[in-house]
């Protein structure tokens, strides 16, 4: 065992599909330590969701796990059995998934839905310090009625929202509270990683901010780490440590993300920066030059090469796994040497 939370090694999954394998993740590895915020950025169609949902294995047909491996504090999690599953999805890693705040019930009170989530499973498992036990009862059993409420009003309060918000329905929220109830679900059982799909993309950039802001605090308080998805590179700079840049199925650069802003070694990285839009113009990676690849015939040798503005000819023969080039950076690129000159 390491200190690491997550380890993810050789991840592959495809999508079968009648014209063939979509390979939406293709030989992902990455590790997360406890505690840490990461990034996973890319364009639309780069396998972010499909990553994430694997580490959960969610992945519904015609998506298969191909490959790899995923350990979560040293736990196994494809070798888990489905019940053993079940109960890591909602106790170990928890998932705001994208959209999830348009898919709250809408003829459920938000007190219900949050209860619901956490009655049957909450305190199945009673390890943990007393501090991570703070919620349950003395006996680490099952809560009453009554605690549940008291604990789903504390949940609320926890991300910004009044008490008085348990008594409403969907429709009666804005898009930020409605994101923050979804923030309070995933955080009701005190996960060690959250993984956030998205989870601002349909709100204003005032009230990502305070979002992000209230998912920053309740992870720490909690102590879990975190998985941000997003195509937004100037979201990930506020909130997350360290990013992994998505290409058509892989990860092009693993850096920390101040390092990735002051000098990404990965073109495509490069690209995602430029195109950080200002407050005024929210057009996301409009400058990025040309379109993904269809993950069904992709280009020879780097993925990347037909619109990378460096590429030779090696570029089109030959790909280049992820190797750290200087400590803990992460590139996948043939001429990260010859295009940062003094590297
Ligand atoms: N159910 C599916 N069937 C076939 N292809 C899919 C399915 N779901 C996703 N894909 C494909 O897998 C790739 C990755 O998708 P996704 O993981 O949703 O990317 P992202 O979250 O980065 O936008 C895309 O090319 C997408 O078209
Ligand atoms: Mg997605």
């Amino acid at each position: 065992m390491t200190s690491h939370n997550l380890q993810v090694r050789n991840l592959r999954v495809y999508y079968h599909t009648p014209r063939g394998a979509v390979k939406a993740v293709d030989d992902v590895s990455f590790n997360l330590k406890a505690g840490e915020r990461f990034g996973l950025v890319g364009e639309s169609g780069s396998g972010k969701t499909t990553l994430v949902m694997a580490l959960l294995r969610m992945i519904k047909p015609p998506g298969q796990i191909e490959s790899g491996q995923v350990w979560l504090d040293g736990q196994d999690v494809m070798a888990l059995s489905e019940e053993e599953m079940r109960q890591l999805r909602l106790a170990g890693i928890a998932l705001v998934a994208q959209g999830s705040m348009n898919s709250l019930n809408p003829v459920t009170r938000i007190k219900r839905q949050l209860i619901d989530g956490m009655k049957d499973h909450a305190f199945a498992s009673t390890e943990g310090t007393a501090h991570e036990r703070h919620g349950r009862n003395d006996k680490g059993g099952k809560m009453s009625r009554r605690a549940l409420d008291a604990h789903a009003r504390d949940l609320l309060t926890r991300v910004g929202l009044e008490p008085q918000v348990a008594a409403m329905y969907p429709h009666e929220l804005s898009g930020g509270m409605k994101q923050r109830v979804c923030i309070a679900m995933a955080i009701s059982l005190r996960p060690k990683l959250i993984i956030a799909d998205e989870p601002t993309s349909a709100l204003d950039v005032v009230v990502q901010m305070q979002v992000m802001e209230t998912l920053r605090r309740v992870q720490e308080e909690v102590g879990a780490a975190v998985i941000l998805v997003g195509h937004d590179m100037g979201l990930m700079a506020q909130f997350v440590e360290r990013v992994g840049v998505m290409y058509a199925g892989k990860l092009v650069e693993v850096s920390p993300v101040r390092d990735i802003f002051r000098r990404p070694l990965h073109p495509y990285a490069q690209l995602l920066i430029d195109s950080v839009p200002s407050l005024e113009e929210k057009d996301d990676l409009e400058g990025i030059p040309g379109l993904p690849p269809s993950l069904l015939e992709r280009p020879s040798g780097c993925l990347f090469h037909p619109r990378c503005p460096h590429a030779t000819a090696a570029c089109a023969a030959q790909e280049q796994a992820l190797q750290e080039v200087q400590p803990n950076r992460w590139v996948a690129c043939h001429l990260v040497e010859s295009i940062h000159k003094n590297f």
